[in-house]
């Protein structure tokens, strides 16, 4: 079969490989369309702290049975699925918590343990296969993990309600948006330096959107929550001043929950975490039950077929997915790779 490996900073190379063989308890996936996700980008820009090339990536997947082990007895051949692509060790305290990202020995896509998602089948444990239903489209099953990124963000934190900031509206900022808006946050602010990006979010629920590099973006969020700053806000860009900037837009006690990867060090002033009492928590991946929860939401009501901005025919466009991504080369919220 093929599969799209990442051979070099930023170079993307279609191999013939094996396919995957499945265990007694995995299902075999014909993959029909993969996302290019923002985590995506760090292997690939050779800026990972311990990921490189070569490797397969990809992580968002939907596609159909094609095969089933022995011992399957929730799938069939000819099920539309979609992946929860992660899997812990089972038996360590984070996996006894349910906590599976954070398993020291968890297993994820696109590592020597598994292959990753850019290739024509994909092999996963029943116990993370998700079905669509019928009328769920492989682009909207594709888009059941970064929203539960998105889930499991708003999920972990302590603030239910109030007033939301999200620094950095690109896909994990507006799932972000489309979750807290479900939960009645508001007013929800965003800021973006890309203009596209700000614009798709005022057309789905944000009440105002902000270039960081034109605003004062503190002083525009005192101005839009009565003079007071929010109650919560998510950082989901990975800008130098990002972690000052969310600090300057909160109140007294708020929350500030991190999702972007930021994986250099960045100057932070943390005195005013501090003097205002603020709670600092990240949130990585997410919990089964929160995947569980982005499911229900994309086989319900919740329509996202516009955050699919681009959707490339065939594996070999994976190396132009991911430089549109990388480049913002064009107007982005999700690229999508169909691969069959
Ligand atoms: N914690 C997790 O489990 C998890 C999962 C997926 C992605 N991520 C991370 O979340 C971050 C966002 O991911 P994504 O898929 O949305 O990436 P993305 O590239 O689609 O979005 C980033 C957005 O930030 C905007 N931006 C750039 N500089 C900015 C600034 N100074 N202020 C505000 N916005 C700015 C960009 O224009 C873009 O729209 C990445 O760091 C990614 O690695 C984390
Ligand atoms: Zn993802
Ligand atoms: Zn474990």
């Amino acid at each position: 079969m093929k599969a799209a490996f990442v051979t070099d900073v930023e170079k993307v190379e279609v191999k013939e490989i094996e396919k995957p063989v499945i265990t007694d308890t995995e299902v075999l996936i014909k993959a029909k369309t993969v996302g290019v996700c923002g985590s995506d980008l760090h292997l690939f820009r050779g800026t990972h702290p311990f990921r490189h090339a070569p490797a397969i990536l990809g992580h968002e997947i939907a596609g159909e049975v094609v095969e089933v082990g022995s011992r399957v007895t929730k799938f069939k051949p000819g099920d539309r699925v979609t992946v929860e692509p992660q899997v812990g060790c089972g038996h360590c305290e984070m996996c006894e918590k349910g906590y599976i990202s954070l398993c020291p020995g968890k297993k994820v896509p696109g590592t020597p343990k598994w292959i990753g998602a850019f290739a024509e089948y994909f092999n996963a444990e029943e116990d993370i296969v998700y079905k669509l239903e019928d009328k769920t489209s492989y682009e909207m099953g594709t888009l059941a993990e970064p929203l539960a990124v998105a889930v499991h963000t708003i999920n972990h934190a302590e603030t239910k309600s109030g007033s939301l900031v999200i620094l950095g509206a690109g896909t994990i900022g507006q799932l972000v948006l489309a979750v807290a808006k479900q939960r009645g946050f508001g007013p929800i602010i965003v800021t973006d330096t890309a203009p596209f990006n700000r614009e798709f979010a005022l057309a789905h629920g944000a009440d105002a959107a902000f270039d960081p590099l034109t605003e004062d973006v503190p002083a525009k969020v005192k101005e839009l929550t009565g003079g007071r700053g929010a109650d919560l806000v998510i950082v989901a860009a990975g800008a130098d001043n990002i972690l000052d900037q969310a600090c300057q837009c909160l109140h007294k006690c708020g929350e500030m929950g991190i999702v972007a990867m930021i994986t250099k060090e960045i100057p932070f002033y943390c005195y005013a975490i501090v003097f205002n009492e603020i709670k600092v928590y990240g949130a990585m991946c997410y919990e089964p039950k929160d995947f569980k929860e982005a499911i229900d939401m994309i086989n319900g009501d919740l329509d996202l077929s516009d955050y699919v901005t681009q959707e490339m025919d065939g594996i070999e466009k994976t190396q132009e997915g991911l430089d549109i991504l990388s480049q913002k080369k064009e107007n982005v919220v999700k690229v999508l790779i169909k691969i069959s």
